[in-house]
């Protein structure tokens, strides 16, 4: 019996093809992010051109021409990468190429990429889940994904989905039952950026018998594998820093799990068929080439801004994982590689002067969304949280001057001057209602 460590991941008992498999994964991995980030899935004379295409072209063909009729051929014979392609939905040379790139950054062997985020967490549960399951679920999750577990999952096909406090790993043990199939969590969370302890749940998963998934859009695999960690599976909304310019709807799964692999496969294409369509693929895949500079500036962006917030008296709250201040610093720098860059902060006073303070900038666009280049900011009460009732919000800190801050690429003294235009706007209209007085 040999083993291998491949990523931080053992595999047993492998014969001899398996072994050189192993050689090749070992040499692939070896290669450093940043590399995997810009080649992997070109292939200049494969992913059906033969013109040599430094950059993958987008096949924009639904179906393709095959070479002769073989009736005894069946749909799981078809190798994408031995350049075989037959319908677009199943498989298309732009989306395999992205698919191989994903599977490489977060350290899987099966890579997915779907129609958008939310088509990568729903077949991503789907896949995982039959009625009379039990679901445990970080609270403070992206409202969609609440939405999509109570509405659907819960509603419609007799899930059951327990919400947990996880930045105690204790509440999510305290949960399971039997019929746990599935714990899923983010980390950093979405807008308060809490973390929870990913390697701990890993094993609270194991003991369960569960499927454990992560949705790891906030770190991006730059700074934070939770595959390396112990999770089953890692889905993203592409949509945001793999991306990275905002151009795009799109997600993406990812895992090692063999089996896994091929229910989510067979969903993607057939049983929900929500695979990404080869323009989005090309721009994801064109967006990851430069993920790793591109964190490592929103990161630097996005530290000088909350120490900024920090020293700001109007600022009652600072939520971003870089600060010591935060609660989970320390196992942010433990699991993460980096911190990110969202961060989400409080004002003192009421929604109308979070609402002044948004109105005034000019720098940063209100927009929901996230992990573009350019600064966004939203209210998370009145916009990507408004549809969580009142007393769920509050029970998870997000109160009505609560703001949340994609920070971009742009010079950072040109963000901080103006935040600081939006507290002028907030303390001009108190000054003056105090003369109204
Ligand atoms: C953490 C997280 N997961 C999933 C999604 C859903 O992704 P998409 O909008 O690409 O469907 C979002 C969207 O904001 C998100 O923030």
């Amino acid at each position: 019996m040999i083993n291998y460590y491949i990523n931080g991941r053992r595999s047993l008992d492998m014969g001899k093809h398996e072994e050189a498999d192993a050689a090749d994964e070992a040499a692939e991995t070896a290669r450093g992010f940043d590399t995997l980030a810009v080649s992997e899935g070109e292939d200049p004379f494969g992913n059906g051109s033969e013109a040599g295409d430094v950059v993958s072209p987008i096949h924009l063909s639904s179906t393709f021409a095959l070479p002769g009729l073989d009736t005894e051929m069946s749909l799981e014979d078809v190798d994408p990468d031995a350049g075989e392609f037959v319908y677009s939905r199943l498989s298309n040379p732009t989306r395999h190429g992205l698919e191989k790139r994903l599977a490489a950054l977060e350290g899987g062997g099966h890579g997915m990429a779907f129609a958008s985020g939310t088509a990568a967490i729903f077949t991503t549960l789907l896949a995982s889940l039959e009625p009379g399951d039990h679901v445990i679920a970080f609270e403070d999750l992206y409202a969609g994904t609440r939405r999509m577990l109570d509405r659907v999952f819960s509603e419609r096909l007799g899930v059951d989905v327990s919400y947990v406090d996880a930045t105690e790993t204790a509440n999510v043990a305290d949960a399971v039952r039997e019929e746990t199939a599935v714990i899923w969590m983010e980390s950093p969370t979405n807008p308060r950026l809490s973390l929870c302890d990913v390697a701990a749940i890993a094993a609270v998963a194991d003991d369960a018998g569960a499927t454990f998934g992560v949705d790891n859009t906030f770190a991006s695999p730059y700074f934070q594998r939770p595959l390396d960690l112990g999770a089953d599976v890692v889905v993203h909304s592409t949509t945001k820093y793999l991306n990275g310019h905002s151009d795009a709807i799109a997600g993406a799964a990812v895992t090692d799990d063999d089996a896994l692999a091929e229910e989510l496969r067979f969903l993607q294409q057939v049983g929900v068929g929500a695979a990404s369509p080869p323009f989005d693929s090309y721009l994801v895949g064109r967006g990851i080439k430069t993920l790793g500079p591109r964190m490592e500036r929103h990161e630097a962006n996005a530290t000088a801004i909350a120490e900024h917030l920090e020293d700001r008296p109007e600022v009652t709250a600072v939520y971003y994982p870089g600060l010591e201040s935060h609660p989970d610093h320390e196992l942010a720098r433990e699991q993460m590689s980096g911190f990110g860059g969202v961060l989400s902060f409080e004002i003192g006073g009421e929604m109308a002067d979070a609402k002044r303070f948004l109105e005034a900038l000019e720098e940063f666009t209100l927009a929901v969304s996230l992990g573009g280049v350019e600064s966004l900011i939203e209210l998370p009460a009145g916009m990507t949280h408004e549809p969580v009732p009142r007393e769920e919000r509050e029970a998870i800190g997000i109160t009505d001057t609560l703001m949340r801050v994609s920070v971009g690429i742009e010079d950072v003294e040109d963000l901080i001057a103006d935040l600081d235009r939006g507290f002028e706007a907030v303390a001009r209209e108190s000054a003056s209602a105090v003369g109204d007085d």
